[in-house]
């Protein structure tokens, strides 16, 4: 009896839950009739999920996936769907693109997954929205203009860089992904707290913080033991490591006055309450690990397939070693003086696609061109299908970094790294980082990829094998 009881409302509940998802699949459709002829085309697809494992579907980074593919030559490069539990519209186009990420806060704002707030706080400025979002960056954007020039800063970076590689002197293979995010962590714990990487607590967040980056991955069920659960727990354990730093600094405070990291920075500052400090930390080391070492992954692994490329880039470093003193570390002129290096960077973000889509909702109904966004729904800017759209970029699907000899970094059709006022503050340090790497590395290094072994779009983008790599230490 008891059971039944239970059955019984078990199934009436499970019978509430996806007849409310249900309607919330239609409603839209309901709500808007009389903006049903202005939505772009497309499809809701399945009750509840709509399109979305298919969108998800993976596919690799240097092309659009089926699901893009086929909705675009189908419905156009703007289409409706269901996606995330959401009816949504995605965008493939660089007017509409570019409209979205011009119209922060006025008519679209960033609308990440519910569960993505629930392990990275309401206050992180990835998902912050309004005057808290505001505050946060002006301080990023200052912060970062100020640092990303420094002697301490690129000394850091370039110490690290030589650390890594001469690791690699006495092996035949590594597996350049693992390597690359413990280059970019040790960079950006130095950067961000002061870390050193044998200090037990750079250790101690780095386990924490590789939890928690599982957890923005997984299925978000909160029930002891889930990845994403253990993520909220790492997320506060992160939290209170941070805030014993913090405290550590405020009772020490003078005797660390050639401090030059972030941590020192923030303390000064006034406008921010203590847990907007850590929550900052936390956005700077979840902006700066995950995302560089996949850049640096995407070039070392364009590069591995394209002779001319390298050969070109390893003049352009020569040459500027040449112009200085033996062991003299590299400075923001000699950074100013990489260009093909730029373009080889840019290039790999163009056809590699780190971030291929980003959240957003329409706060109002928005009308663009011949149709109409309904207000709620969810919108997508999918970069990586302006990035390799044929009609935009000559030979899209070729990785070629001299095409950035005459085109502006600074258009429509290239943002990898978004735009207009969530646009990313580490691009810069993100750049340093990669180019002070390929300074070291094409100079006293041959290095050959392993086949098959691709950048997968899962959406997040991966390396199946991690990108192995034969390497031969050669110092010229
Ligand atoms: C190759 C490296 C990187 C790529 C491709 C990248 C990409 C992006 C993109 C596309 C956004 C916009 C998200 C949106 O509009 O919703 C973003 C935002 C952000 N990135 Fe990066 N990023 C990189 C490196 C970094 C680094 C090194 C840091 C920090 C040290 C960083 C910190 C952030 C932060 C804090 C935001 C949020 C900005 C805001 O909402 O105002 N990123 N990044």
């Amino acid at each position: 009896m008891a059971v039944d009881f239970c059955v019984a409302m078990l199934v009436g509940f499970v019978g509430f839950v996806m007849g409310g998802l249900v309607l919330n699949h239609f409603l839209p459709l309901l709500l808007n009739l009389k903006l049903l002829g202005l939505l772009p085309k497309g499809t809701f697809g399945w009750p509840v999920l709509g399109e979305t494992l298919s969108f998800l579907k993976p596919h690799p980074a240097n092309s659009v996936g089926t699901f893009l593919q086929d909705h675009c030559s189908r419905y156009g490069k703007v289409f409706k769907s269901h996606l995330f539990f959401s009816p949504t519209v995605v965008s493939c186009d660089e007017e509409l693109n570019y409209f979205i990420l011009q119209n922060e806060d006025k008519l679209f704002q960033c609308s990440y997954p519910k569960p993505i707030h629930g392990i990275l706080g309401k206050i992180s400025m990835l998902v912050a929205v309004g005057d808290t979002h505001r505050r946060l960056r002006n301080f990023a954007l200052s912060l970062v203009t100020t640092t990303r020039s420094k002697p301490e800063f690129l000394n850091d970076v370039e110490r690290t860089v030589v650390q890594i590689l001469d690791s690699w002197k006495d092996k035949k293979q590594i597996n350049f992904c693992e390597d690359a995010r413990k280059f970019t962590f040790d960079v950006i714990a130095k950067q961000v707290l002061g870390l050193t990487p044998d200090e037990p607590q750079t250790k101690k967040i780095l386990e924490d913080f590789l939890t928690f980056m599982r957890g923005l991955i997984s299925f978000p069920l909160y029930i002891p033991g889930t990845p994403y659960a253990r993520a909220v727990q790492a997320r506060s354990r992160i939290s209170s490591t941070v805030k014993s730093i913090i405290e550590h600094r405020r009772n020490h405070a003078g005797n660390s006055s050639k401090r030059s990291d972030f941590l020192e920075i923030l303390l000064s500052v006034n406008t921010l309450s203590d847990d907007e400090k850590v929550s900052f930390v936390l956005d700077s080391l979840l902006g700066g690990y995950e995302t560089t070492s996949l850049l640096m992954a995407m070039v070392v692994h364009f590069l591995g397939q394209s002779a001319a490329a390298l050969e070109q880039l390893k003049l352009e470093h020569q040459n500027i070693r040449s112009m200085k003193k033996k062991d003299v570390l590299l400075s923001w002129e000699d950074y100013k003086k990489m260009e093909f290096t730029q373009n080889v960077i840019n290039e790999a973000l163009r056809y590699g696609n780190i971030v291929k889509f980003v959240h957003r909702k329409a706060l109002k109904d928005v009308k663009f061109k011949d149709y109409v966004i309904p207000s709620g729904w969810k919108v997508l800017p999918v970069f990586s299908a302006v990035h390799l759209d044929p009609s935009l970029h000559a030979s899209a699907l070729q990785f070629h970094p001299w095409r950035w000899e005459t085109q502006d970094q600074t258009c429509k059709k290239f943002t990898p790294f978004g735009g207009g006022s969530r646009c990313c503050p580490g691009s810069e340090l993100a750049k340093v980082e990669v180019a002070f790497f390929l300074h070291h590395l094409v100079q006293n290094f041959r290095f050959e990829i392993e086949d098959n072994d691709h950048p997968i779009a899962y959406p997040y983008v991966d390396f199946q094998r991690g990108l192995v790599l034969n390497v031969e230490y050669c110092s010229i």
